[in-house]
C-alpha cells in the first residue's frame, strides 16, 4: 500500500471543506451533534476511492455507526473530526484516515485543509508532517507546556467530572486549549506544538490515525487508567510526550 496514493486522495477532500453551501445542509444526529453534507460527500467519496485502489480492504466511516467488521484489515475514517467548527466556519477541522490490521493502527493520515498540513505515519517509520520529521515536545512537566482538553461535547452529563480535571490540570500546566478537532490535538501533540491531550469519551475514528502519528513521533497514548488502548473501542484518551504522561493522568 502506497501512502503517498492514500494521501493523494485525502488531500482531494479539500474542495468539500471549501464548500460553504454543503456546510450549510446539517442533519441533526443528537444534541449538538451534527453531520453535514461535507461529512457525508468525503466519506463517500473515500470510501469508493478506496476501494478501486485497495478492494481487499473493509471500510469503517464515522456516518455509518460503529459495527463489528467482517475481517481483520479496515480502513477507519473520520470524514471531518470537527463538524460543529465547520458549521460555524471556525476553520479547525481535520480528515482522519487510519488503517487498521488485527489490533493495530498500521497507517494514520490527518490532514488539515485549512493549514495545507497533512500529519503522517506508517507503523515503525516514523511521523511526518508535510514531509518533514515530527517529534514530540521535551517538556518535563505540566508547568512547561499547553495541553489541550476535549470537552466530550456530546455526553454533557460527563461535564462535573471534566471540568473539574480541566481546572485541576490549569492549576499544574502553563494554559490549556480546546481545538474542537481530537485528530488535530493529537496531531499538535505529535508534532510537540503542545505537550499533550485528554478526552473522557472518543470513538475509534476520533483517534486511530492519531494514535500511531502520535507514537511514531515518540509519544504515549493510554486510556485514563493507564491501560493500553484497543483502537476499535470507544473510550477516554491520554495522549502526552510520554514525559509528562503520569503527572497528567494522575490530576484525571
Ligand atoms: C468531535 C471532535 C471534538 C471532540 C468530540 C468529537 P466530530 O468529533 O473531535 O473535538 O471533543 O469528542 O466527537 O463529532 O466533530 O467528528
Ligand atoms: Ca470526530
Ligand atoms: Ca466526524
Amino acid at each position: 500500500m502506497d501512502i503517498n496514493e492514500v494521501m493523494r486522495l485525502v488531500r482531494e477532500t479539500r474542495r468539500f471543506v471549501e464548500n460553504r453551501d454543503m456546510a450549510g445542509h446539517i442533519k441533526v444526529k443528537g444534541l449538538a451533534d451534527y453531520v453535514t453534507q461535507v461529512d457525508t460527500n468525503i466519506q463517500n467519496f473515500l470510501q469508493e476511492k478506496l476501494y478501486e485502489r485497495y478492494p481487499e480492504v473493509e471500510f469503517l466511516g464515522e456516518e455509518d455507526g460503529l459495527h463489528a467488521m467482517k475481517g481483520d484489515t479496515f480502513w477507519i475514517l473520520d470524514p471531518i473530526d470537527g463538524t460543529t467548527n465547520l458549521v460555524h466556519d471556525y476553520q479547525h477541522s481535520t480528515v482522519s484516515l487510519g488503517l487498521y490490521s488485527r489490533g493495530e493502527i498500521l497507517m494514520g493520515i490527518i490532514y488539515d485543509p485549512f493549514r495545507e498540513e497533512i500529519f503522517y505515519a506508517e507503523k515503525g517509520k516514523g511521523s511526518f508532517v508535510n514531509g518533514r520529521p515530527i517529534h514530540v515536545a521535551e517538556a518535563g512537566s505540566l508547568s512547561e507546556t499547553i495541553i489541550a482538553i476535549g470537552t466530550a461535547p456530546y455526553q454533557k452529563e460527563l461535564a462535573p467530572r471534566n471540568f473539574a480535571a480541566f481546572q485541576r490540570v490549569f492549576e499544574k500546566c502553563e494554559d490549556i486549549r480546546r481545538t474542537g478537532s481530537a485528530a488535530m490535538d493529537l496531531a499538535y501533540t505529535a508534532a510537540g506544538r503542545i505537550g499533550g491531550y485528554f478526552e473522557a469519551r472518543l470513538q475509534p475514528w476520533d483517534f486511530a490515525a492519531g494514535m500511531l502519528i502520535l507514537t511514531e513521533a515518540g509519544g504515549r497514548i493510554t486510556r485514563y487508567d493507564g491501560a493500553e488502548v484497543n483502537p476499535v473501542e470507544p473510550g477516554g484518551i491520554v495522549a502526552t510526550n510520554g514525559k509528562l504522561h503520569e503527572e497528567l493522568r494522575q490530576l484525571l
